[in-house]
């Protein structure tokens, strides 16, 4: 997503130029298997937003074998021809109008006509482990309200592109959990932004697939601002010579 203007798409493309590191970054993470990376104990929650990724519904582990992206009829017709169905996936597209899409030999193309009847069939497919929601803002509007998606990765991208298609508004049900470095491709600046669902990482937070996170080392500013969030949080409160008091925690 542009940070200047929400932008997500321009005539049925991109907004920015093609960014390598970026591509592979959506690459690894919806094709990714590591179980641990999604989720702890012997059931796993389904579906995360990307956006560039919505995490939904229970499996058992060891029968998972692919991660399923989930798109709307318009970035289906969006991927170039030779990429699609994006590989390693089970690609399902969502229409009301249309019943098909194109025909995979491999069986990894599906259509369906609504996001309910799309995570209902995905939660119970043995093929699938991880469901993420690709795009574009038709799809992302409806998904960011569902309360199966336990986390939202987004890329901000830090040039002004101009832009048709929005990213829609994330709502407060979702909180900030980490901010990668920024990156940098010719003079496009780019971070990685994952928030959680709150309410999920109050009552259930092993299922919020925070492993995920480890794999992109933390914004210098955001360490910093963890290191004071915990000395506030768990420090001990201790006089001093000026009266005002210091709290402070052993380590820093
Ligand atoms: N930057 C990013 O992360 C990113 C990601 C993805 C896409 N994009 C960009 O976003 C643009 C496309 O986004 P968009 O919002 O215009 O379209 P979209 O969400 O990709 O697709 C919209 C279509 O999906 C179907 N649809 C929508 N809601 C549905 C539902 N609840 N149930 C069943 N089908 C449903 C309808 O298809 P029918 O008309 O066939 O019924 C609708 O016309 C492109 O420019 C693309 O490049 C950007």
């Amino acid at each position: 997503m542009c940070l200047k203007n929400n932008g997500i798409g321009l005539k049925g493309d991109m907004p920015w130029p093609r960014i390598p590191k970026e591509l592979k970054h959506f690459a690894d993470v919806t094709t990714s298997k590591d179980p641990l990376a999604y989720s702890i104990g012997d059931y796993a929650m389904k579906s995360c937003l990307f956006s560039s990724g919505l995490t939904a519904q229970t499996q058992p582990q060891g029968l998972a074998k692919v991660n399923a992206v989930v798109m709307g009829r318009k970035t289906w017709d969006s991927l170039p021809a030779k990429f699609r169905p994006l590989p390693g996936r089970l690609n399902l597209v969502l229409s009301r109008t249309l019943s098909t899409v194109g025909t995979d030999e491999n069986g990894m193309l599906e259509v369906s006509s609504s996001l309910e009847d799309a995570l209902a069939s995905l939660s119970v497919n043995p093929k699938v482990n991880e469901i993420f929601i690709i795009g574009g803002a038709q799809i992302y509007e409806e998904a960011l309200k569902h309360e199966a998606c336990k986390l939202v990765i987004l890329t901000r991208i830090g040039k002004a592109f101009e832009a048709d298609t929005f990213m829609p508004r994330i709502e407060e049900t979702y909180t900030r959990l980490h901010v990668s470095r920024t990156y940098q491709h010719k003079d496009i600046t780019y971070d990685f932004l994952f928030l959680g669902n709150r309410k999920l990482l109050s009552t259930k937070p092993e299922l919020v697939p925070t492993r995920l996170m480890e794999r992109y080392p933390c914004h210098a500013e955001m360490q910093y601002l963890e290191i004071i969030k915990d000395i506030i949080e768990t420090g001990a409160i201790k006089d001093d010579r000026t009266g005002v008091g210091i709290v402070g925690k052993f380590g820093y």
